[in-house]
Formats: C-alpha cells, sequence, structure tokens
C-alpha cells in the first residue's frame, strides 16, 4: 500500500539527569503558558473569528490564572459554520486518499517535533497533568489516532468483496457521509480531542469541532497544527460554543450525519434524545458514536500477585487525580489479603505528592474544575457521614488556591453502596472485603453492581479463575486487564471503548471508529 510504516510514538520519559534539556524545553513551555492570556477564536471556512462573547480557560490549579479567553460561536455562526462544512466535504471527500493521509501524517510529525513542548505545556497548565500523563496524552496518544487513523483507513478504504459470480465484478467505493460530523470531545484527554474532532476527517469527512471550555487551548493548539499540515479550510471548524446552543443547532439541521462524543452518560442521553425526537427529518439516519461514564473495577483473586495490584491500583485510581474515564473506581478483595493489600495500599499512598502542573515531583495535581471539586468532595462528605464505610487514607479537600484534593482509600461494607455504583471522575477508591471461597458470587456483584461497562482489571494466576471472570464480567467492561491496571489503552493495541450505559463500544484506535465514517456503495457489474 505505499504507506510509511505505522508505529506508536515512543513516550518520553523527562529523567532528572537524563533528559535535562527535555525538562528545561517543557519547564520553558510551561511558563509561556503560564504567562500569556490566547484569545482562541470560532475558525469557520479559515477565517478567524473573535466574536466577543467569551468565556475564560482557568489553571485548574491556580484560580488567578487565566490561560485562554475563548470565543463562542452563537446559532448564527454555528450554522454558517455547518453550510461551509458541507461544501468543502465535496472536494476533500473526492480528493484522492493520498492527499489526506499526508495531512494527517505530517501533523503527526509535527505534534511529536516541533509542537510537542508545546502540546504537553497546554494540556499540562490547563487541564492540570503532570509532564508524564500530558506526554501519553497530547503527544503519544494524539500523535498514534493520526497515524494509525491513516493506517486503518487505508485498510478500509482498500477493502473489496473477494467473491464474483461468473461474469460478474463486485465492487465497493468508499465515500464520507453526507452530511457534517459535530464532535464532542472532554476535558480530560487532548487527544479524544484530536481523535473526535480530526480523525472523521480521514475518511473524508468535515467536522464541526466543539472543545469543552477546559480544554480549549489544547485543542486549539491540534486544530493549529493540523492546519499547519494543509487541511483545507473548513473541512474542520473550529467552533467554541455554549453546549447547549451547539447542541440545538447541530441536531436540528438535516445535514446531521454523526455525532462523536465522548464525556458524560447524561450528555449523551441528551444527545440521543435530541436526535430521536427529529429522526424523520434528517436526510440519513445520524451516526451515534459515544463513549460516556464508568464505574472502573479491579477485582483479586486470592491467587493474585498483591504487589502488582497495589502498584496497579495506585496508578490507575490516582493518576490524573482519578479522572480518566478508565480510572479505578471501586476495588474487590479476598480477605485472605486484605491485610497486606490494605497495608501496601496505605505506604503507597503516603508517598504520592499532590502539587502543580510543571512540578516534576507531582503525582497528582488539582482536578478541573469547581464543579468537579465539589461533586468529589460531595461523596467523600457522604462516606464520612454513613456508617458504610470507613476513610482509610486521605478525604482532605481544599479549594483556596486551585481544586486539591488528596488521594483518597474508603473502605466499605456494603457493596452495593452508592461510592460502589456511582461515578465519581475523582482521586477516590472504594474497597470491599469479600471472603475467599465467595469468589464467583463476587465476581457475579462487580457484573450486576454498575450500570456501566467501560474498564476494568483482573488479578489472579489462577487459570480457571481467570476463565471464569473473562466470562461472567464480558459485559462489564469493553476494555478488561488481566493482572494488568485498568487504564492506559494504546492505540492500535488494545481498542477502547465500553459498552452498557458507557457508551456505543466503537473502539477508538482501531478500525472500527473509522467504519463509522464512512457510507460505502456496493456496485454490482455485469460484464
Ligand atoms: N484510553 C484511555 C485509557 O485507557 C482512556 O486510560
Amino acid at each position: 500500500n505505499g504507506l510509511p510504516p505505522v508505529y506508536n510514538e515512543p513516550v518520553w520519559d523527562y529523567v532528572k539527569g537524563v533528559d535535562d534539556d527535555n525538562r528545561a524545553n517543557i519547564r520553558e513551555a510551561c511558563q509561556v503558558v503560564r504567562n500569556e492570556t490566547v484569545d482562541i477564536p470560532c475558525v469557520i471556512n479559515g477565517e478567524e473569528i473573535y466574536s466577543g462573547n467569551t468565556v475564560d480557560q482557568l489553571a485548574p490549579s491556580q484560580h488567578e490564572l487565566t490561560i485562554a479567553r475563548i470565543h463562542h460561536a452563537d446559532e448564527a455562526m454555528i450554522k454558517r459554520a455547518i453550510d461551509g462544512a458541507v461544501e468543502a466535504r465535496k472536494e476533500w471527500e473526492l480528493m484522492p486518499w493520498e492527499h489526506r493521509a499526508a495531512v494527517f501524517l505530517r501533523a503527526a510529525d509535527m505534534l511529536t517535533t516541533e509542537y510537542r513542548f508545546r502540546a504537553l505545556a497546554t494540556t499540562m497548565i490547563g487541564q492540570g497533568k503532570n509532564v508524564y500523563q500530558a506526554e501519553i496524552d497530547a503527544a503519544a496518544e494524539a500523535a498514534d489516532f493520526f497515524r494509525f487513523g491513516v493506517h486503518y483507513a487505508n485498510e478500509i478504504l482498500h477493502q473489496q468483496p473477494e467473491h464474483h459470480a461468473a461474469h460478474v465484478w463486485n465492487r465497493l467505493t468508499y465515500r464520507a457521509l453526507e452530511g457534517f460530523v459535530a464532535a464532542v470531545p472532554p476535558f480530560n484527554f487532548t487527544a479524544i480531542g484530536a481523535n473526535l474532532g480530526a480523525c472523521p476527517a480521514i475518511m473524508g469527512n468535515s467536522v464541526l469541532w466543539k472543545p469543552t471550555e477546559t480544554a480549549a487551548l489544547s485543542n486549539f493548539t491540534i486544530f493549529q497544527i493540523l492546519r499547519e499540515a494543509g487541511i483545507p479550510d473548513g473541512v474542520i471548524q473550529f467552533v467554541p460554543s455554549y453546549g447547549p446552543t451547539f447542541g440545538d443547532t447541530v441536531a436540528a439541521d438535516p445535514r446531521l450525519a454523526a455525532i462523536n462524543f465522548t464525556g458524560s452518560t447524561k450528555t449523551f442521553d441528551h444527545l440521543t434524545q435530541l436526535v430521536a425526537s427529529r429522526v424523520s427529518t434528517y436526510n440519513t439516519y445520524p451516526r451515534l458514536i459515544g463513549e460516556c461514564g464508568g464505574k472502573n473495577f479491579h477485582w483479586l483473586h486470592e491467587s493474585a500477585d498483591v504487589e502488582d495490584t497495589v502498584n496497579g491500583t495506585i496508578r490507575s485510581a490516582f493518576e490524573y487525580q482519578g479522572q480518566k474515564c478508565s480510572a479505578c473506581s471501586r476495588v474487590y478483595v479476598p480477605r485472605s489479603l486484605w491485610p497486606e493489600y490494605k497495608a501496601g495500599m496505605i505506604e503507597a499512598l503516603k508517598e504520592l505528592r499532590v502539587g502543580q502542573p510543571d512540578e516534576f515531583s507531582s503525582f497528582m495535581t488539582a482536578v478541573i474544575d469547581e464543579k468537579s471539586f465539589d461533586k468529589i468532595s460531595g461523596y467523600i462528605e457522604h462516606a464520612r457521614q454513613s456508617d458504610d464505610y470507613e476513610i482509610l487514607f486521605g478525604g482532605e479537600c481544599d479549594k483556596s488556591t486551585g481544586y486539591f484534593i488528596q488521594p483518597t482509600m474508603i473502605q466499605t461494607t456494603d457493596p452495593k453502596s452508592r461510592l460502589m455504583q456511582e461515578e465519581i471522575f475523582g482521586p477516590v477508591v472504594t474497597a470491599y472485603v469479600y471472603e475467599d471461597e465467595d469468589w464467583e458470587s463476587c465476581l457475579q456483584t462487580v457484573n450486576e453492581t454498575s450500570p456501566y461497562g467501560l474498564t476494568g482489571a483482573v488479578y489472579a494466576r489462577d487459570r480457571s479463575v481467570i476463565d471464569t471472570s473473562l466470562r461472567v464480567l464480558h459485559h462489564a467492561a469493553g476494555n478488561i486487564y488481566i493482572n494488568a491496571k485498568s487504564t492506559g489503552s494504546v492505540v492500535g493495541q488494545q481498542p477502547f471503548g465500553g459498552a452498557r450505559r458507557s457508551g456505543t463500544n466503537d473502539k477508538a484506535g482501531a478500525a472500527n471508529y473509522l467504519l463509522r465514517f464512512t457510507s460505502i456503495q456496493s456496485a454490482k457489474e455485469c460484464l
């Protein structure tokens, strides 16, 4: 197929004494973000529009720091963006595929070289990630989405029927969806902004990319890279806007061809209802691609290696303050392992440092915003007030200078209590201790407790236990990990997405995802 070989972008580790130049560069890039307030325009048909209707992007870890002023699009501008996108698609989708591929391959290269530190710094200060978390997100995963997106698109676009009756030639022709794609990414991964806002364009679509306010600067950085890499005007329209205005306006347009969403289950429900209420008005059934909430678990069997499990739980539950959609939030531990597990967790928790994102020693920083802070601290307060729980570690919350919540470990006596069922989206993990011999019924409890089905981990060495757990938990986790933590899926290696109330399970980072953005015509020609 002639494409350059596809690979996962190597993750840089910024080790003191080894990578001192990179450490200095990232410090400097963060300082630039700290010192500036970027005016982020809407970009429609290549025109930058500063509407004056602004919302600030604040640093989660420092209240007085405004890093961007986001100029919102109103309804009329969103409508103009739709018209422009539909127009721009016509040429883009018919352009020889190689040109589309080249734009994205070039963008991946630019992102990982000259713009790497900028992409990281906007993610670190803007979304409160430490350098390691920003590196796996804004550099590695974002570039992977572009490179693997091209790789999978190339596979899809060249798939043809293998069987032909005598004197017949069957062919498939791939085109973009007829209309436009509305992309609504979350704050927690810059890479998801890149994947949702840009990757449908690899398949020839045009997209309205509505960044969320708390990740606007990093998303804008990626968008600017794509412009410099040569994406034609109008193919990706950058339209920061008030969520309900955006949702109502795109849903009211008969040309809506897909909603590409990652965020809360509640918002995805709402968008689905909006589309359903108008379903007969669309030119084509809009495709709904959603990755939503989760209540991810780590389940330990008595045959598990406790040290591995402790390391995995600490990383999964507390990296990025527990704000990955895949973060571990509930743990099930057999009684025989509990003393060792609990002691290991508390010892490790004592070592976690909470600080500013651009301090290399920070394991955690602040949670994203006040709404999030209030929700998480509310759950901790609920645990404090209720007899069902004991706070084993942490529990302090302080929003005086930034939205800081200490890593918190809670034990519950009720596996169906609120903290074992509801999504918290913060640095809080709740553990339930079960009797060793009840492991099978405990697996049933894991399966039945939560309405979600995003990620989970099984820690066991016993093969038949692993086998049983995978069967019982099939729908409880679209991504399941065996003796590995529940976070950190890699594009091209572990396609990502959940079922049940966690979404449509379309598997980002795999060909499945791109298949949602193509409309196939099947042709039979008699020879
Ligand atoms: N893909 C991200 C992870 O697996 C959400 O952690």
